[in-house]
């Protein structure tokens, strides 16, 4: 998997994220840039993720131009939507979106506190059920758990449901920002997660609306209990290009390495990686066995496009 940050700029200040309000965009990679890298790198899922990428007006040309043929890869555009209209949604799956994420961290206006984006709760509930109600069924909303809304798993979960999109979680990290103030650590923190996410588990259908599989919410369990997880596979199964085209093993980690220098990588950095700080979605994916991966992406992953 490659995840192309398109931007370092972005329309939010999010309490537990770095990347808050414009940056120098002058050396963004151009559309026609990331041939070299697909052709190069050949992943078979990218994440086209920033910053914020719906503020490239060519972001519809970046999706084209790293399509490699017959809807290879699988890709999924990673926002906060604050920039999404009907049009662009569409414009967006005509050149090859798969899977559309939206960020969500509370179902109701302290998003738009958690964020620094006044309004930005009012829109997703516009738009987000308008869009899902064309029938694509290619919109997840992707929760990132913090101490902050941890009470509100389920809640998130019912705003899915009403909402008719699924739900992904994920885990904050402090490794992104060095604030620990939002991952959770007490024992009341940690007993209510695992409350919460008994309950998730109740939940799943047929529909595998909740996209996470069960063995990556028991990982996030304990990633949360322990306050680590091993066994990082950044720079092999999962690299990081940046809005200015250099190679990252992931996105908190900064030792860049030219295109070509993709081996070296490998060699230098994911060989003798001992960070155990995150468990991002990216992560959760994708440090499983190969076999276990496999089943999990036919069953689970890519069920919001399968069904
Ligand atoms: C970095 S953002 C980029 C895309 C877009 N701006 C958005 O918010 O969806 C991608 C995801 O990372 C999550 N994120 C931000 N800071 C994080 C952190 N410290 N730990 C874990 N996830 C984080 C966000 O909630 C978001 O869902
Ligand atoms: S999480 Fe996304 S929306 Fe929030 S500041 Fe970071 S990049 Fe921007
Ligand atoms: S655990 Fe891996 S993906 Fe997470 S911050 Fe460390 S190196 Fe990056």
């Amino acid at each position: 998997m490659v995840s192309f940050e398109v931007t370092d700029a972005c329309t939010c200040y999010c309490k537990h994220c770095d990347h808050g309000g414009p940056r120098d965009e002058s050396k963004n990679l151009k559309p026609a840039d990331y041939r070299r890298y697909m052709e190069a790198l050949r992943p078979c899922v990218v994440q086209i993720s920033g910053g914020e990428p719906l503020l490239r007006h060519d972001v519809v040309d970046i999706v084209r131009d790293i399509k490699l043929g017959n809807g290879i890869p699988y890709t999924i555009l990673v926002s906060n939507w604050s920039h999404m209209t009907e049009e662009k949604y569409l414009a967006l799956r005509d050149a090859g979106v798969h899977q559309f994420s939206v960020s969500l961290d509370f179902p109701d206006e302290r998003h738009d506190q958690f964020r620094g984006y006044p309004g930005l709760y009012a829109q997703l509930s516009d738009l987000v059920p308008r869009l899902a109600a064309l029938g694509h069924d290619d919109i997840v909303l992707n929760s990132c758990v913090t101490s902050e809304n941890v009470a509100e798993i389920n809640r998130l979960g019912d705003k899915a449901r009403e909402w008719g999109v699924n739900i992904c979680y994920s885990s904050y990290s402090a490794k992104r920002t060095g604030c620990r103030d939002y991952s959770l650590t007490s024992p009341e923190q940690l007993a209510l997660l695992n409350r919460e996410l008994d309950r998730v588990e109740s939940r799943r259908d047929a529909t595998r609306w909740i996209v996470n599989a069960p063995s990556t919410l028991e990982a996030t369990r304990r990633f949360f209990a322990e306050g680590k997880m091993p066994g990082c596979k950044a720079g092999h199964r999962f690299l990081v290009v940046t809005s200015d085209g250099w190679l990252q093993p992931c996105s908190m980690i900064f030792k860049r390495y030219r295109l070509e220098d993709r081996a070296r990588m490998a060699e230098e950095f994911t060989k003798n990686n001992t960070c155990d700080e995150c468990y991002v979605s990216i992560r959760s994916y994708l440090d499983k066995t190969f076999p276990r991966l496999l089943w999990e992406n036919v069953s689970g992953f890519f069920s919001v496009q399968a069904r």
